[in-house]
């Protein structure tokens, strides 16, 4: 690493540290289903327009709504705005829809991807999916953006003849100038950070119609950083400021930092994390063992929350026993995110927590925490969270998606019974919004100076090469423990692929903090499927011991734990089990399909 990098991220990682806060207490939050037009659900979910009475959603409408709409304009996927203040538009609806009825001269190319609509602080543009709509300089709230003044635009990025991968999942910074997205390739998941430019006319590139360019790209890896993991001679080396933004998940509510799911800390236990844009210091922003993965900041940068699956103790047989190393990580982390959901059915539910973030005892709290956890009450865990959630801008309100579980993953075989929807016209999701009672309005913070260039990204011109990545030795090593002990690791190679396939690891009274002493051990095995790069098929033995602070356990039955799960699918199939105790209370892992 460069040595005035990794000085400036020591002199700001110690400030931030000094000036970590005493964690807030749970405050009093109340929440509210929003009406919505005859529509199916979608993935994803909607966003505040400035104004803080309107947010944005993407939908598939059902049938036509009733006259004055004219009926034709309602198929597909559409942007639709719903008021939050309990008032109507002009048609009586509390709702309108912003894409529906557009002139097709005025949209001409559009991406398919609609999803994860956001709209621009200037009220102005929406970002749509991989589309940018825009209503000329009129506010899109306004009863004035009519239909025939709505443009929406493709999003190109001109990757030249080297394809990074299709752009996925695309996020506009607040200075609504900067976008950052992800992309897959066969090496894994890269992020990216770059401007939109509108190209009226373009002239190269396979889409010759109006569109918005992304250029100026950088992609989120340091060419002189280090992997999150290295061995250095027959030592393991754990780089906590390595910066490896894999998946983005969007920006801070100033715009200061990138938000990512990152290389996980602790032995399969997936975290949100934020990388600041000029000095690339790294700040682990959840910690609790379950699953986070959505994440929204609030304007004024002091909040956020995520929907992760914290409480629904999805995730704790194999992550609930605290401060072990991320080296069983280098097989198990994509099986792991994997078993976070079933099929369709997430487990998410919104969390709210402070910007330093999980620490000691404090996890946030449930946004959704009233009711009696039945018949459709807010905290009704057949209501699973949706991404991603969004703060109003004035910070009093957070939105919501949610769907109810269907079948297969209730009903029929499935030991859960599919519960009957509350919902308005029996509808499987819906959208609800939360009023943080006890707060005040408050100002945005300015948005941050966003550059075009990152100073520790890596340029990546159209036609750009992937730079290598670090490629782990096979062989034994030892990773000594930050207080105590040591961690015997060996890695198994598949050479022909470069891929890591057997992890073992030996603890002895290993111990990073003094107060968690792990002993034991752990091996994972990880196939990979020829044909499906989705598929993994993992064999994990485990029998860990942890003492200290806390009493726990991991361990697998005595034939192993055997788990094949589709990255894509989400179906967890098993042999064996896999147990985690902790100080007594014992986490079982979940049954098959369920
Ligand atoms: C939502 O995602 C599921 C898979 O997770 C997919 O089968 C379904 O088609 C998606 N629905 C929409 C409306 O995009
Ligand atoms: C494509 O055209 C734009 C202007 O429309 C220009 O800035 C860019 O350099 C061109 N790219 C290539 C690869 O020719
Ligand atoms: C739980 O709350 C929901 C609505 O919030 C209500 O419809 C249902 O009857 C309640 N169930 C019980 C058992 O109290
Ligand atoms: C990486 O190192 C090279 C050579 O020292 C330097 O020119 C370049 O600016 C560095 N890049 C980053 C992003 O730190
Ligand atoms: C694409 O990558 C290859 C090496 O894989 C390189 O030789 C070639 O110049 C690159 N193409 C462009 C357009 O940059
Ligand atoms: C583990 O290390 C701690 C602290 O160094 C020590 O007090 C304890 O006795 C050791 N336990 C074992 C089983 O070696
Ligand atoms: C852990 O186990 C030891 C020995 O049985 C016991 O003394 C200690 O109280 C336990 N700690 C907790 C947190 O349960
Ligand atoms: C479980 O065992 C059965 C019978 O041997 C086998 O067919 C199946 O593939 C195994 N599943 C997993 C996930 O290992």
């Amino acid at each position: 690493m460069h040595w005035l990098f990794q000085a400036v991220v020591s002199a700001s990682s110690l400030h931030l540290a000094a000036g970590v806060p005493a964690p807030p207490k749970p405050e009093s939050i109340e929440v509210i289903e929003l009406p919505l037009p005859p529509v199916v659900p979608t993935n994803d979910t909607g966003d505040f327009a400035p104004d803080g009475n309107h947010i944005a959603a993407t939908v598939e409408f059902i049938g036509a709504p009733v006259a004055p709409h004219p009926a034709s304009i309602f198929t597909g996927k559409q942007l639709i705005l719903i008021k939050t203040n309990g008032g109507s538009f002009s048609t009586g609806d509390p709702w309108k829809c912003l894409s529906c009825g557009v002139p097709s001269r005025n949209a001409r190319s559009l991406d398919n991807a609609r999803d994860y609509p956001h709209i621009a602080r200037n009220g102005q543009q929406a970002l749509w999916g991989h589309n940018i709509l825009d209503c000329g300089d009129i506010p899109l709230v306004s009863e004035r953006c009519t239909p025939d003044k709505v443009h929406i635009y493709p999003i190109y990025w001109p990757t030249g003849a080297n394809s990074s991968g299709i752009p996925r999942e695309m996020r506009m910074h607040p200075d609504d100038k900067h976008m950052g997205w992800s992309a897959f390739t066969s090496g894994g998941q890269n992020a990216y950070y770059g401007q939109l430019k509108f190209n009226q006319s373009p002239e190269n590139g396979t889409l010759r119609v109006p569109r918005y360019d992304l250029v100026g790209v950088n992609l989120l890896a340091n060419p002189n950083g280090t992997a999150p993991i290295m061995a250095q001679g027959s030592e393991l080396k754990i780089y906590e400021q390595a910066v490896h933004v894999g998946e983005l998940r969007g920006f801070s509510g100033a715009g200061d930092e990138i938000l990512y799911i990152g290389p996980t800390r602790e032995a399969n236990n997936i975290d949100l994390f934020a990388v600041h844009i000029i000095t690339g210091v790294v700040r682990r922003l959840t910690s609790h063992p379950e699953y986070a993965d959505p994440i929204a900041f609030s304007h004024d940068n002091q909040w956020f929350v995520t929907m992760d699956t914290r409480g629904s103790n999805r995730q704790m047989w194999m992550s609930g026993m605290r401060h072990i190393p991320p080296l069983v990580d280098l097989v198990t982390v994509t099986a792991a995110a994997s078993t976070r959901n079933n099929g369709a059915r997430r487990f998410f539910q919104p969390i709210l927590i402070d910007r330093y973030g999980d620490r000691g005892d404090y996890f946030g709290q449930h946004v959704n925490y009233a009711g009696n956890g039945t018949g459709g009450s807010a905290n009704d865990p057949n209501w699973n969270g949706k991404a991603d959630p969004a703060f109003s801008p004035d910070g009093t309100h957070i939105v919501y998606w949610q769907s109810l579980v269907i079948p297969p993953a209730c009903g029929g075989s499935n030991p859960l019974r599919c519960p009957v929807s509350t919902a308005q016209g029996g509808r499987t999701y819906r959208v609800m919004l939360a009023h943080l009672a006890t707060r005040k309005p408050i100002a945005p913070v300015p948005v941050f100076d966003a550059p075009d260039t990152i100073p520790w990204a890596t340029q990546f011109l159209p036609g750009a090469r992937l730079p290598n990545v670090y490629s782990f030795p096979p062989g034994s090593y030892t990773l000594l423990g930050k207080h105590s002990g040591i961690a015997k690791t060996r890695i198994v190679k598949d050479l022909l692929l470069d891929m890591i396939k057997m992890v073992s690891v030996e603890y002895s009274n290993f111990s990073d903090d003094g107060k968690h002493y792990l002993h034991g051990h752990e091996a994972v095995a990880l196939e990979l499927s020829a044909s499906d790069p989705w598929l993994n098929h993992i064999d994990w033995y485990s029998d860990i011991l942890q003492t200290g602070t806390t009493n726990a356990s991991k361990k697998t039955s005595p034939e192993g734990f055997h788990l094949t799960i589709n990255a894509l699918e989400n179906i967890f199939e098993a042999n064996g089990t896999l147990t985690t105790t902790v100080n007594g209370v014992v986490y079982k892992q979940p049954l098959n399909g369920a």
